[in-house]
């Protein structure tokens, strides 16, 4: 490209951007960044070698644009926060976004992904958290050429936006508790595990921060003990009271509690970090316990799926899911509906209890 070229390159990025900034969208902050695994994927894994993907009906079933790539009915629950964060419009997946619309943020999530690279292999390809990381290191250096190079701009737009990281299921699903597969059970026991976690994710943290995020909300792991795939597995009901396998799910509360500590420490070390814990296990607990009050009807079973609680093998292409969608808490095996992705938002949006958001809400980062 002549030099002539790239300087109208640039100016046709601004040109664009102003034409954004100038449209009826002010959200309560510039940009949401989002990364993570299959609960809030948007579409990356479409073009991957991989099982773990939902770019075909009836995912998407009750999504504006169909299936896109989202594992659930309809939306996920960053699509519902940019839309309570006041977007126009979703923020968009990683793949295949160009230009300036880089600049209200990118979805980095990849189904089946985890910390640990290793973590969904089982499944096929997938974009793990340390190269989520590298692809938004490549996405500020493009948002630096849009800026026409002022650093300064740069940090103070990063410092500005949402950042929202919520990775670990599949290091516990598609790693730990899948040992014809993987020997992490019987190298580490949990305590060890989820030291080893934490200690991966922060430094994929630490990078993003020194990248420039300042705002950053850390999702916990849902009671993934409790989703129709593992209650399709355990017989725990009749022998222990609970219907959930409980083994499961001590495990991740020992990795949430490293979280917390994480993020405590972030606020405490870095200057001007403003973590916050977004505690869906705590969340998902609470629906699970009152389900009927959030008007939920069922429980145990994937809205679409196949055997057992629909949960041994998840909904397959053009399979009809259930009727009545609003009523479940799943949508299949492994995901919420967008029904339960509504609730599980607004407690993350802006819930004041400390077993759902902490030290603050989603609405008071975005304010900080
Ligand atoms: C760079 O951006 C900062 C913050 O927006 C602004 O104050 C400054 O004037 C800019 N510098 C140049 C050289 O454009
Ligand atoms: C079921 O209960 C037994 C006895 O209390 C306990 O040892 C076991 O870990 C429980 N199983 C699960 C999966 O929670
Ligand atoms: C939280 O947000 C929801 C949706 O905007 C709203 O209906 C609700 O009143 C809010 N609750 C609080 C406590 O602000």
């Amino acid at each position: 490209m002549t030099v002539a070229a790239a300087a109208a390159a640039a100016l046709l990025a601004l040109a664009t951007f102003e034409i954004a900034a100038c449209s009826t969208e002010s959200p309560q902050v510039p940009c949401f960044f989002i990364f993570g695994d299959s609960l809030v994927d948007n579409g990356n894994n479409n073009g991957i070698l991989t099982l773990a993907r939902a770019n075909y009906l009836p995912y998407g079933v009750d999504f504006p644009d169909g299936a896109t790539g989202r594992f659930t009915n309809g939306r996920t629950t960053v699509d519902i926060l940019a839309e309570l964060l006041g977007f126009q419009g979703f923020i968009r997946p990683y793949e295949g976004t160009r230009g300036a619309a880089i600049l209200r943020g990118l979805n980095y999530a990849s189904g089946a992904s985890g910390i640990r690279e290793e973590s969904g292999s089982n499944l096929g390809a997938h974009i793990p958290m340390g190269e989520q990381v590298q692809r938004f290191r490549g996405t500020v250096r493009q948002i630096g050429r849009l800026l026409r190079g002022n650093q300064t701009a740069v940090n103070e737009l990063l410092g500005r936006c949402i950042f929202y990281a919520a990775m670990g299921s599949n290091d516990y699903l598609n790693n730990y508790f899948m040992p014809d597969s993987y020997s992490t059970s019987a190298d580490y026991d949990p305590k060890t595990y989820a030291a080893l976690l934490i200690q991966d994710y922060t430094r994929q943290l630490t990078a993003l921060y020194d990248i420039g995020a300042r705002k950053v909300a850390v999702g916990a792991v849902g009671q993934i003990g409790c989703i129709p795939y593992q209650l399709a597995r355990y017989d725990g009901a009749a022998a222990n009271g609970s219907r959930c396998n409980e083994r499961i799910n001590r495990a991740v509360a020992i990795y949430n509690a490293g979280l917390q500590v994480m993020v405590d420490r972030f606020n405490n070390e870095l200057p001007n970090a403003k973590f916050t814990f977004i505690n869906n296990y705590g969340s998902f607990k609470d629906i699970l316990s009152n389900a009927a009050s959030y008007g939920f009807d069922v429980i145990d079973k994937g809205c679409c799926g196949v055997g057992r609680n629909n949960g041994q093998i998840t909904c397959l292409p053009l399979q009809q899911p259930c009727d009545d969608r609003s009523k479940y808490l799943f949508w299949d095996a492994f995901h919420p509906t967008d029904a339960a992705n509504v609730v599980l938002a607004g407690k993350a949006f802006n819930s004041t209890a400390r077993s759902d958001a902490y030290p603050r809400n989603i609405q008071q980062l975005a304010a900080a």
